[in-house]
This record gives structure tokens, sequence and C-alpha cells, in this order.
């Protein structure tokens, strides 16, 4: 099964003007979006594009006002590649200061971002949608977490509502463990949630715009050598496996509509990767959605694109494209 993509709208790079490759910042996952951003800065500079890169948002602000007072040598459009919350650039914060300011950029707007960074509410618009997403409940402090797991049923989850890169997660299996989990969680800022677990494989579906509307690339199958995808498996063990596409037939097109429903009813635009969990049954459970996911050479996101020939020039170019697309990006 291979997606048929929509010609380029855009051929000349002088279209999309002086283009800030906005990576680095001040989040947990700086290296990471270091990483992400020296491949796109790389492959729009390939391809002609007057990008250069901007570390951090304010620095991309003083660059902006900077530009509009000299008359020149300012920023027509943004390529976000930063990762993380609490003004880390994937979660609202940036994409209201640019709202603001007037000047495009790639991804989803304040409301996509703002959601996708919070899991709980998230899933509560994925079930208002009538989209599969494991059973849960919020949980704060001073909460009876052994009545809540109780009525999930063991085994469960504990996550912090809004963090990235598997940290604060735990996987709890027995009751005895349940209070230290809490407790891990709720050292990173913000609410938590416990939600069932599901035991059986883990997928990921990137949502790609394609000319007026989206297109999901091939899932990919992530298979750890370890028990899960934690932290370690995401980006220290050389050893996870990850099969693309990740299902054939009938499951593969089911995972795609799901990502492409999971995206839009969750507000995102442009582009982003949207995770599962499938359980033995074959039953797939949204887990959560990335509005700006890794883009280094070994990131999930480029491996797809591949997977149907689209290649990383081309995919950072089609992401930047979104943002002079009416509807595709902000503007
Ligand atoms: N409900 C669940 N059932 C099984 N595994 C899960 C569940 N939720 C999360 N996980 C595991 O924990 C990892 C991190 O959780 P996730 O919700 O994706 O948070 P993060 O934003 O940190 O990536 C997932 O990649 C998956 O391996
Ligand atoms: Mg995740």
């Amino acid at each position: 099964m291979s997606a048929k993509f929509a010609a380029l709208r855009v051929t000349d790079p002088a279209v999309f003007g002086r283009v800030a490759v906005l990576m680095g910042g001040t989040s947990a996952e700086r290296e990471v979006s270091l990483d992400s951003g020296r491949g796109v800065l790389e492959a729009l500079r390939s391809r002609g594009v007057d990008a250069f890169a901007v570390d951090g948002i304010p620095a991309l602000i003083e660059q902006i006002l900077a530009g509009r007072k000299a008359g020149a040598g300012g920023v027509d459009r943004v390529f976000n590649i930063l990762h993380g919350n609490k003004g880390g650039g994937e979660d609202g914060v940036l994409q209201g200061v640019l709202e603001a300011l007037g000047v495009p950029y790639t991804g989803s707007d304040v409301l996509g971002s703002a959601l996708a960074m919070d899991k709980i509410r998230t899933k509560q618009v994925w079930i208002g949608s009538g989209l599969p997403t494991p059973r849960f409940k919020r949980i704060a402090k001073g909460d009876d977490v052994h009545a809540a797991a109780r009525e999930i049923g063991l085994p469960i989850i504990i996550k912090p509502s809004c963090e990235g890169s598997s940290v604060g997660v735990s996987r709890v299996l027995a009751d005895a463990d349940i209070d230290q989990a809490v407790a891990l969680a709720a050292r990173y800022p913000g609410e938590m949630l416990m939600e069932q677990m599901i035991v059986g494989d883990e997928l990921t579906v990137a949502v790609l715009i394609d000319g007026d509307g989206y297109t999901a690339l091939p899932s990919i199958r992530i298979v750890p050598k370890g028990e899960w995808y934690d932290y370690h498996a995401k980006y220290i063990a050389e050893d996870t496996q990850y099969l693309c596409p990740g299902l054939d037939g009938a499951a593969e097109d089911e995972i795609r509509r799901l990502a492409m429903e999971a995206f839009v009813a969750a507000g995102c635009k442009g582009w982003g990767r949207v995770d599962f969990m499938r359980d033995r049954d074959g039953k797939f459970y949204l887990i959560e959605v990335n509005t700006a996911p890794g883009m280094t050479s070994h990131s999930l996101v480029p491996k797809a694109a591949r997977q149907i020939g689209i290649e990383y020039d081309e995919l950072c170019w089609r992401v930047l494209e979104a943002t002079v697309i009416a509807g595709g990006g902000a503007a």
C-alpha cells in the first residue's frame, strides 16, 4: 500500500523568503531539538531556501523585531523544531507569540499545540469524538489512588499529563507499587493521569499535509529490546527495532484512518505523529499526538516518509510549504 502525494505547490525557494529554523531552547529535549534542527536547516539550504538557525524563543523574537526596525534581514517564516512544553515551543506559547507578530510558522496553531501537550484533555476530545483511547482517571495529590486503580483495573500506567520522552511514566503491575509511581509523576508540574495499560504492540503514525487535506504515512511498529519504550529505548539503546510499515492489510488501513481522525479531532495542523498501542486482540488505542516530532536522521517521521519515497529534504519542504497553503499552517 502506498500513498500518492499531491504535487508540490511551491517550487521556487524564494517564495519562502527568509526562514528561521527554530531549535534548541531550554527544555529537557534541547539536545534532540538541536539535532533535528541541524538536519532541517541543511535540508532546506540544499534546496535553495534562505534558511538560518535560531536558538530559542527569545532570540527569535529579537530577530523578528530587529529585522522590522532595520527594514531588512528579518524573519519571513519559522520552521519550528523545538520540542517540549512550558514555553518550550510545542505547547502553544510560541504559536501565540508568532500569531501576534504575524509571522507564519510550521505545524499546529495555538489550539492544537496546547491541546496535544495536555494528555488528559486530548483524551477527553478523542472520547468525545468516539475515538478509542485507554480508560483513565485524572489523579491529584490526596486522591485515593488505590481506589482509582481498582476502578481501572491493574495493570496501569501512571504519568504526568504534560511531559514527553517517557519521563515520569511508570508501569504498575501490583497495588504495592502505586504510591511510588504517583510520587514519581508528581515531581513534574501539572496534572497526572492513571491509565489502563495496554499489553501488546506500540505503533506510531505520521500525518502530513497533502494538498488541501492530510495523508497518514505508513505506520511504524516499535519493538524495544527491553520491556517497554522508556527514555533509554528512545534515545540511548541501539537495539530498538522499527518496522515500517508496522502492519499490513486491513489493520494498516485502520490505524492510518484512526491517526488522521485523531489528528483532525485534536485540531492539529501541518504535520504531526500519533502514538498508539494495539492489544493482543488487535484493538487500537490512541495514546498521544506529538505536534513537533523529532527530525533527526534516525527519527520516526523521516523513516515513514522514506518508505513511500519522500526523502528527508522533500519532507522538510512539504512541512514548510504548509505555511503558504491556506488552512495548512498558521499565518
Ligand atoms: N496506556 C498505555 N499502555 C501501555 N503502554 C503505555 C501506555 N501509555 C504509555 N505507555 C508507554 O509509555 C511510553 C510513554 O508514554 P507517552 O504517553 O507516549 O508519553 P511521552 O509523552 O512521555 O512519550 C509509551 O511510548 C509507551 O511505551
Ligand atoms: Mg509518547
